[in-house]
């Protein structure tokens, strides 16, 4: 174990481990570090079949601060197994912590590209693994890059993306242009160790939009993503109409903003974007996202989902941050990306109870579907201008046994606690423009000190037809509306396990299938493996 070397570790190391074990708000099927702080998922891949996932993580406690790579694998993406700790600061440019990076085959060597951290600054590094991705060496040449571009006042400089173009390596460099906007830096190498720089991929305008709009793009661009959407190989110039996406976190002076995304083209040593779209209407509950294709050609992406409670409260339960379910990313057919989770999570699925068909009343709770451990699935026709909630980890103040069988009773007056998911269809055709969908958490939890700010977001409603899928896992609630997601938190204290269908208008439910969803996790897990 570690030194305790931070003012906010409170929580004696040896305690954390049973402190994160004993939360009711620690997910149970989503992937969490052993104890303390995870952040940013990392290195993201596939290799030789086994799925990696390395993640920011701070066995310390569940504070951000001296940054190790915490490593996980699975051969399936639901079950995870801890191996011990890939990178940890050492003397030198990661001194103060190894942050954000990704994985690349070096002609059959595993290779990480990370920002390592010195004092306020942050320069990439790079690290050699050996054939079982178990042990990292760092390169003598870290850092790999002396300094970010020379003339140029930058907001930050860090994180990775890096692939082979032909004969060469290239890479971008997360940062922001003082003045402008956020950026990503292109660079060229042979080696992996002696990088050229070429210039700004494309520089995004800070001053476009209200710094408070949700798709405002930040005045630095944290976890920068590009990839050919649909498979295809970057830069291979061929398909006209290929879109190349680029995923960044926008980021504001030490405010962690919202994942967002351009459609677009790269080609040359330039990117020319299309549109701009929000990644995950939950925003900040789904950052740093990064992504990968596996060995049977599917986009997968995880992100990082951040708490909404506060600091001291995260210290004292000994643990910080859920890494989000894998997400199959694909091409809609209006140029936009659609998620799902993995079709893989479908093994954790226990005591399937079907619903429907029916219209949807005004409130009715169902009696055959309870839980906080559950994957719902709902197909649903929303007549134009009318409204569907669906409310999970709900609670009725009447606590009295007798009275709560009679479910007239149970269901009067309001849950005391209850997170909502609403979709509004648009009174017009159906279409984009105003149908919605929304996170009313405003009953969400009795504890006044945990966000319960709204979160939404535009869904197409072709016909009035929504598949909605949602998966609740605790604190941890990830929403896919027609592909859209909305990804947040909850933090009842009530316990409540109650599943509430209702709506305004006309509604009907062709069929909801509900199961339980089994843990992942064994038991407590050592902060080092
Ligand atoms: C994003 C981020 C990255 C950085 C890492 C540090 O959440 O701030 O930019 O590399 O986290 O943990």
């Amino acid at each position: 174990m570690t030194e305790l070397t931070h003012p906010l570790a409170t929580v004696p190391q040896h305690e954390l481990v049973a402190r994160a074990e004993a939360d009711p708000h620690r997910p149970r099927f989503h992937f969490v570090s052993p104890a303390g702080w995870l952040n940013d998922p990392n290195g993201v891949s596939q290799w030789n079949g086994t799925y990696h996932l390395f993640y920011q993580y701070n066995p310390e406690g569940a504070f951000h601060h001296r940054i190790l790579w915490g490593h996980a694998t699975s051969t399936d993406l639901v079950n995870w197994a801890d191996q011990p700790v890939a990178l940890e600061p050492s003397a030198g440019p990661d001194a103060d912590g190894c942050w954000s990076g990704v994985l690349v085959d070096d002609g059959g060597t595993p290779t990480l590209v990370y920002s390592g951290r010195h004092g306020e600054r942050e320069l990439p590094c790079v690290a050699v693994g050996s054939p079982d991705l178990l042990n990292w060496t760092k390169a003598p040449e870290n850092p790999v890059i002396p300094a970010p571009p020379a003339g140029v006042d930058i907001t930050a400089y860090r994180d990775h993306c890096v692939w082979r173009e032909g004969p060469v390596w290239r890479q971008l460099v997360g940062s922001g242009i003082r003045g402008r906007g956020g950026t990503a830096f292109l660079y060229e190498s042979a080696d992996l160790r002696r990088w050229d720089y070429i210039g700004p991929l494309f520089i995004g305008d800070a001053a476009s939009g209200h710094p408070a709009a949700t798709d405002w793009q930040g005045t630095m661009w944290e976890c920068v993503d590009l990839f050919r959407a649909g498979g295809g190989a970057l830069g291979d110039g061929s398909p006209g109409d290929a879109t190349d996406v680029l995923v960044f976190s926008a980021w504001h002076d030490g405010d962690t903003r919202h994942p967002l995304y351009w459609t677009g083209r790269y080609a040359g040593d330039s990117y020319t974007p299309r549109d701009l779209h929000r990644l995950d209407y939950g925003g900040r509950y789904f950052y740093a996202p990064q992504s990968f294709v596996d060995e049977s050609g599917r986009r997968v992406m995880f992100g990082w989902l951040q708490e909404g409670r506060t600091d001291a409260a995260m210290v004292e339960a000994g643990w910080s941050g859920v890494m989000s379910l894998p997400r199959l990313a694909t091409l809609d057919p209006d140029g936009e990306l659609a998620f799902a989770p993995v079709p893989e999570l479908e093994s954790l699925r226990r005591d399937h109870v079907r619903v429907g068909p029916r219209t949807v009343g005004a409130s009715d709770v169902l009696t055959s579907v309870s839980g906080n451990q559950l994957d719902l699935e709902l197909e649903l026709e929303l007549e134009p201008g009318s409204f569907f909630r669906l409310g999970v980890l709900g609670s009725w103040p009447v606590q009295d046994p007798a009275l709560a069988q009679d479910p007239a009773l149970a269901q009067d007056p309001e849950p005391a606690e209850e997170t909502v998911i609403e979709i509004g269809c648009d009174v017009g055709t159906g279409g984009f423009s105003h149908s919605y969908v929304l996170l009313d958490r405003s009953r969400t939890s009795l504890d006044h000190t945990v966000d319960t700010g709204e979160k939404s977001g535009p869904v197409r409603l072709p016909g009035g037809k929504l598949h909605l899928r949602v998966l609740v896992d605790r604190s941890a609630l990830e929403v896919f509306a027609n592909g859209k997601p909305l990804t947040a938190r909850a933090y009842p204290t009530l316990g409540g396990q109650k599943v509430r269908l209702s709506a305004t208008g006309t509604v009907r439910l062709l069929q909801l299938d509900a199961w339980r969803m089994e843990g992942v996790f064994a038991g407590p897990r050592p902060l080092f493996p």
